[in-house]
Order: C-alpha cells, then structure tokens, then sequence
C-alpha cells in the first residue's frame, strides 16, 4: 500500500513509524512532515491547509490511503474532497468533524444522548453572558465555541477573570469566529484522562487510556500548551471505569452522531474528568491526541494498518487489536519560551546515541534539517518517549535519554507520570 499522512508533528512521527512495521505497507510519503520523519517516510512539501495540493498529490501517486493528524484539515473538509474524487482518507468529514469543531454542537449532542458532561449555558449577547457569569459566580469556565489551538478554554476562579474572558472571547475577538459563541460551563474538579477509540461510525474499538499534561511548568502550574508529556495506560482509568466510558459515553455519541445524520468515522477522542460523581466529559476531539498518541501507539501491539482499512471500509467490528502490557511515557522537550515566542534553528545533539536503545523513540515535532543538522523549528521540538514493564523503569529510561539530547533554551517538565506513579503505590 502507498500511504499518506497529513501533519508533521509528533504524532505523525508516532503514526509514520507504527506504519513503516506494517509488512502491508509499501511506501509512506508525509506532507510536510519533520527532520525525524524523513527517516522513514518521504517528506513532501505541501502544507496541511493545502488541500487542493494534497488531492492532487494524493492523486498523482496513486495513493491507496491517507491519514490525517491534526484537526484543521478536517474541520475544512480534506475528507469530503479526497472521497469526492474517490480517494480513500482515514477521519471524519467536515459535517462529522464539527464533534470538535464546534463546542456547541458537541455539547448539543451530549445533552440530546444522556453522555455526561458539566452543565452549561450558550451565548451570542455579550451582556447577557455578563450577567449570567455574574448570577451563577465562580469556579467557571468559560470557552470559545470554535478551534483556537487549544487557548480557547479559560477555567476562572475569580469574577473579574471570568468576565476578562468574555470580552476576550466575544468583544476583543481574541480567536476570530472561534467566538461566534460562548460557552459559560460549570467547573468539574477531579484528575483527568484521555480515552481515545477507533470507530466506523457504527462500532467503536478503543485504545489503552492515557494521560496528558497540558500546562508548562511541573505541578500542572504555567499556561497550557499543546501538551508537554503523557504516559499510558492512566491508572486512574480501571476496567470498570473503561467499560463504563465505552458504554455511556463512546457508543452513544457514536451512535448518536448516526442517527442525526452524520458518518463520523476516524477517531472519536474524549477527554474526561473523573469527578466525585463518576467521568464526565470536558471535549471531543476527532484525530489522535498530540502527545497522547505517542504513548498509545508503541503499547499497539497489532499492526495498525488493518485496523485503519477497516475503519475506512466500514468493517471495523471485524477487527481486534492487541495491546502490550506494561507502560509508555512521552516527555516533550520545548523550545526556550515556549508557549510564548521562541527561536527557532538550534541545533539538536544527542540523538544518534538513543537509537541503540529499543525501548525508545524519540519522535520529533518541531525540527528541521538545516547544513546536515537536526534544529529546531517549533516550541515542541522532541517528544521522547519509551515504554517498559514498569512505570518507574519507564521514566527512568525516558528522563535519561532527556538529559543527554541537548540544544540552546530546551525546558520539559520533569513530573510527567507522577500523578499516575501516586496511584500505583
Ligand atoms: P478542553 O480543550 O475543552 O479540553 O479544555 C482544556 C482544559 O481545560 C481541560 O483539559 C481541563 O483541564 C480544562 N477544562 C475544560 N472544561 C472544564 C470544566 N468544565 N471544568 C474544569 N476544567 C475544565
Ligand atoms: N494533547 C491534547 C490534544 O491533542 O488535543
């Protein structure tokens, strides 16, 4: 097969080596891809908003399946294009993506089919929403309807910070016709995790759960980014609670999403907070999580290329998947400043020496090569990340591959997984 996948971050980098295994696999290109994917795939210059470039490219190299990582593309519809001209693309179409897309439509769909979420109220009216924020007081979270690369959620503790937001939102137009609406919703407090599942649209087949860790700086404190680490499975995540969120909460969305009208294919990715009252879920996304899936996809013990072609064919409850026992953990190493302005072009060292560890990748985000050297060209620049046994053997291989990559400005969190190394003990 010759395959194709959209995105050039770390989770394409996970997805493109997952696919180099797969003896069903011929040739894998990447648009654009990364220094580290160029090892295993080959890189394209076409950029992820190019749809029209990636049609055709996809077109004139007869490919047989392409997949896509991020979420823009989606939302603009790369999968209504590649199948109207009879191409075969992994995610769902631009109707379907609106899942995460749309708070509004995700929250709508959650109330209409039982699934539990926080409580919540929609607004167009800036002084309504005022005196609603007013009325209901504080811990609140206030969000943007729309995709605004993850900023778009602000959790408030206090009233001022709240109605700052607002106006952020809907009167500064912060994040464009991502605040077309707002979203005021109660806040859920209790430890999270990620439950990400294949589904055809019909049936769902869930991956191992994983664990995130979006703020900066050690002990969850700092702004969010796109995420600095992950590990997999979250304990926190047994598999009474597994099969719960797979019953309450995956199928009926799935099967809700169906009988409004929408062929939601791809991934379903929800993201849940465990509260006092059991999980609820705070958003739906519709790809693979970055970096979530750089600890669920070396615990996929099975090829994945099946999986996607079922996925694709509408056959997906002919498949199983067999995960690893045992641990993985990414730590993502960032560029100095990072989330707010970085530079870009240092030079990465201490790469070729992980290669001979085989319980270790490190997937690149954002790098480039520049005069036959690996640089950086992103705030997240490495997602290093291994698996073994054990939880502590795991971090203990990760943090010492860490502390022997170096470049100028590089920071990482050093608690990834602690939370879950708690719950172990
Ligand atoms: P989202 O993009 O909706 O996942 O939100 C980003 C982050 O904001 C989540 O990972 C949570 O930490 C936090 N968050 C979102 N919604 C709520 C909520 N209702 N209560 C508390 N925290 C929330
Ligand atoms: N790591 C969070 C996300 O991919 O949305």
């Amino acid at each position: 097969m010759r395959i194709l996948v959209v995105g050039g971050g770390g989770r394409e980098h996970t997805l493109v080596w997952k696919l180099k295994q797969s003896p069903l696999v011929e040739k894998i290109y990447c648009a654009p891809g990364n220094a580290g994917i160029s090892e295993y795939a080959q890189c394209v210059p076409i950029s992820v908003e190019d749809l029209r470039g990636l049609v055709e490219f996809a077109e004139e190299q007869k490919i047989d399946l392409t997949i896509v990582g991020p979420e823009a593309p989606l939302a603009e519809g790369i999968v209504d294009l590649f199948q109207g001209r009879g191409l075969k693309i992994f995610g769902p179409n631009k109707q379907a993506a609106k899942l995460e897309g749309s708070k509004v439509f995700a929250k709508e769909l959650m109330v209409k089919y039982n699934i539990p979420t926080a409580e919540y109220k929609t607004f167009t009216n800036p002084e309504e929403a005022e005196q609603y924020i007013k009325k209901v007081g504080t811990p609140i979270v206030i969000k943007a309807e729309g995709l605004a690369a993850g900023k778009g959620v602000i959790v408030c503790e206090e009233e001022e910070e709240a109605l700052l937001a607002m106006k952020k939102i809907m009167i500064d137009r912060a994040f464009g016709d991502a605040g077309n609406r707002l979203i005021v919703e109660e806040c859920l407090r209790g430890e999270e995790a990620s439950i990400l599942a294949f589904t055809d649209g019909e049936s769902i087949l869930p991956m191992v759960s994983s664990q995130d860790h979006k703020p900066v700086y050690d002990g969850d404190r700092g702004p969010n980014t796109g995420g600095m680490g992950a590990y997999a499975p979250a304990p926190l995540v047994t598999p009474e609670i597994a099969k719960y969120v797979e019953e309450e909460i995956l199928l009926p969305a799935v099967k809700g999403l169906k009988s409004d009208g929408h062929s939601y294919s791809g991934i379903i990715y929800a993201g849940l907070m465990f509260t006092e009252k059991g999980p609820k879920v705070l958003e739906f996304n519709c790809r693979f999580g970055d970096p979530e899936a750089q600890v669920v996809i070396p615990l996929l013990k099975s090829d994945l290329v099946p999986i996607l072609q079922a996925v694709v064919e509408g056959k997906l409850s002919q498949v199983k998947a067999e995960w690893h026992e045992g641990y993985a953990v990414c730590v993502v190493m960032a560029s100095g400043g990072y989330p707010d302005s970085y530079q870009k072009g240092m030079v990465i060292e201490g790469l070729e020496e992980q290669k001979a560890n085989h319980n270790l990748m490190v997937f690149h985000a954002g790098t480039d090569i520049q005069k036959e050297k690996v640089v950086t060209s992103g705030g997240r620049v490495l997602g290093v990340t291994g698996w073994a046994q054990t939880l502590p053997q795991t971090l203990k291989n990760v943090y010492e591959a860490v502390e022997s990559i170096r470049f100028e400005g590089a920071h990482y969190r050093k608690d990834i997984g602690q939370k879950a190394l708690k719950l172990l003990k």
